[in-house]
């Protein structure tokens, strides 16, 4: 007897990696109002003088304010809240 290798293990090694992708808000909320309220207000991020201009720079003042805090965030978190912050307040694309 031949043993047949099935065609669909291929297909699903392919589809994993597409479902850790998402960011999620939720917990970004979570993580940003238990982490990020002793200092500033969310005012920092709809003043008009705001130093953040793009997602990419959201992202990069997430991880600055996290590290001075030493929480040793994973990127994923760091994702999360940024997909919070610009879904809440900056609104970029
Ligand atoms: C130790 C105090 C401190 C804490 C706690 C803190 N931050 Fe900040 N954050 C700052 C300072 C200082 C600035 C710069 C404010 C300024 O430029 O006037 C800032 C600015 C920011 C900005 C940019 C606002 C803008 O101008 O667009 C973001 C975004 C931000 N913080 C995110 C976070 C997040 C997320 C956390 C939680 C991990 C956090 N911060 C916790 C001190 C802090």
């Amino acid at each position: 007897m031949r043993s047949v290798i099935p065609a669909f293990c291929i297909c699903c090694t392919l589809l994993l990696p597409a479902t850790s992708m998402a960011a999620d808000t939720q917990k970004g909320k979570a993580l940003h109002d238990a982490n990020c309220q002793s200092c500033h207000d969310s005012s920092v991020y709809t003043r008009k003088e705001r130093r953040v201009t793009t997602t990419e720079g959201i992202k990069k003042q997430v991880r600055r304010c996290e590290q001075s805090l030493g929480l040793k965030w994973f990127d994923e978190q760091i994702d999360d809240v940024t997909a919070y912050l610009n879904d809440t307040y900056y609104q970029y694309k």
